[in-house]
């Protein structure tokens, strides 16, 4: 059965593979986010992405224990953050550990920097060991669609260093599948593009099977077909596709 979405639906999902090769397009409605924690008011994140953290730190019973440091950032605020930390900490080092503005994933309200919780927290590199509770998040997090977004190793693919601290929501099937082959989001989306309506990617994460492909997403929007009796889910890449996502049966 064809489907349709809608440009603005599609720029609501969860996929968007936001870098300097690829700059936001679309920034989140105020009222699209919300408080990070309830005791962390002035943290935002998008609605789903709050709901989704909170239901993580619960499940490894971290309340307390990690904090929210940095989610959503408008462009000024990133603006500022790029240019302090140029005249703080040097050019190299904010390249390093600063995106361009424009080119944040904390301008989309799906970014998270989390820090154990201690005395003195440093916004731009909070402490987020490997080890205690930081380590069980760490663990949970493809279950509840966050992924490690800048991975050790991984600088010459995501042009950023090293960061143990920041979470990405990209949402469930795409988080575990990411977990399970152990690639960062700009190989994900660039595998994507492979995979066709009529030849998806049929993949396998917590015991259920998906359908996944993509397809180009214009001024209007994208059509694609999907069967009636499938839930199915899509969002933009920020690469110019659809990424749709059909549910299999358990
Ligand atoms: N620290 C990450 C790369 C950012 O500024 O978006
Ligand atoms: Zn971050």
């Amino acid at each position: 059965m064809m489907q349709t979405v809608t440009r603005e639906q599609a720029l609501a999902g969860t996929l968007a593979l936001v870098n300097p090769a690829h700059p936001l397009q679309a920034r989140p409605a105020p009222e699209a986010l919300v408080p990070a924690m309830p005791d962390a008011p002035g943290v935002l994140l998008a609605r789903q992405a709050a709901v989704m953290l909170a239901a993580l730190l619960d499940g490894i019973r971290a309340a307390g224990r990690i904090v929210p440091v940095s989610g959503w950032r408008s462009h000024a605020e990133q603006q500022a953050l790029y240019a302090d930390s140029v005249r703080d900490n040097g050019l190299e080092f904010t390249q390093k550990y600063v995106a361009l503005p424009g080119c944040s994933e904390h301008e989309t309200g799906l970014a998270i920097d989390v820090g154990e919780a201690r005395e003195v927290i440093d916004f731009i590199r909070p402490a987020f060991p490997d080890t205690g509770v930081c380590a069980a998040f760490r663990r949970a997090a493809a279950r509840y669609g966050f992924i490690e977004r800048y991975p050790k190793g991984a600088q010459a693919v995501t042009g950023i260093g090293h960061e143990p601290w920041h979470f990405r929501y990209v949402g469930w099937p795409h988080a575990g599948l990411m977990a399970q082959r152990g690639v960062t989001l700009e190989e994900y989306i660039g595998a994507l593009g492979a995979y066709t309506p009529e030849q998806p990617l049929h993949a396998e994460a917590g015991g259920r099977g998906f359908d996944i492909f993509r397809v180009p997403l214009g001024p209007e929007g994208a059509r694609f077909d999907a069967p009636r009796d499938r839930v199915w889910q899509a969002s933009a890449d920020n690469c110019g596709g659809l990424v749709v996502t059909v549910w299999g049966a358990v």
